[in-house]
């Protein structure tokens, strides 16, 4: 799965600084935190409510007991990651509670990935491939997509802006046959 480390961390890389702290909120395995420490000089944190047997080791590595709270202070790193993770949480108001947590935890940016399908047929790829690649891994896949129409609603109603927003067919590991968004948060703070 390396080619999708390479993937992701490519499209993340232009929007994080080397030196900086990263919290990676729903890490998984923790290899694409790895990809971006290693190419690009972050210092991420990894956090999940499920521990992975897979999981790289030697990055710090928070388990977080409440599914809908962050256990970090205000502004304690500068970006926070949530990748692949706001689509697993089966209430639609709880994904606008962790929401609101990342971007109270952010110092400066919130990096979100989701996956975003566009069409009947899309979707079925989406849910198929998503069932598959979460089963191993015991994730819950209630399948709770939005748009990306939706999605910004949330982020505004969160009290982020959206700076940048990348729709793209994912090459790995699902070959192009659904659509990812990138967004590319900021805290609006008065
Ligand atoms: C599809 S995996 C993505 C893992 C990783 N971000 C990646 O892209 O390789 C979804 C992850 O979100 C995590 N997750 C689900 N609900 C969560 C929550 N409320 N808080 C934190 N992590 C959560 C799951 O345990 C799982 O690790």
């Amino acid at each position: 799965m390396f080619l999708r480390e390479n993937e992701i961390g490519g499209r993340l890389a232009p929007h994080l600084e080397e030196g900086t702290t990263v919290l990676d909120v729903g890490s998984g395995t923790g290899r694409i935190a790895r990809w971006l420490a290693d190419r690009v000089g972050v210092r991420p944190t990894l956090a999940d409510v499920i521990e992975f047997d897979n999981r790289v080791l030697d990055l710090p590595y928070v388990r977080l007991d409440d599914p809908l709270a962050l256990p970090f202070p205000d502004r304690s790193f500068d970006t926070v990651l949530m990748l692949f993770v706001l689509h697993h949480l089966e209430r639609w108001e709880d994904q606008e509670t962790i929401v609101r947590e990342a971007a109270r935890v952010t110092g400066r940016r919130l990096l979100i990935i989701e996956d975003t399908p566009t069409s009947r047929l899309d979707r079925a790829m989406n849910v198929a491939w998503d069932w598959v690649l979460n089963l191993r891994h015991g994730v819950p896949t209630p399948f709770t997509f939005r748009t990306v129409d939706g999605w910004t609603d949330v982020f505004e109603r969160s009290g982020l802006r959206v700076e940048h927003a990348e729709t793209y067919r994912a090459r790995w590991p699902t070959l192009m046959t659904y659509h990812h968004t990138l967004f590319v948060l900021e805290p609006v703070r008065g």
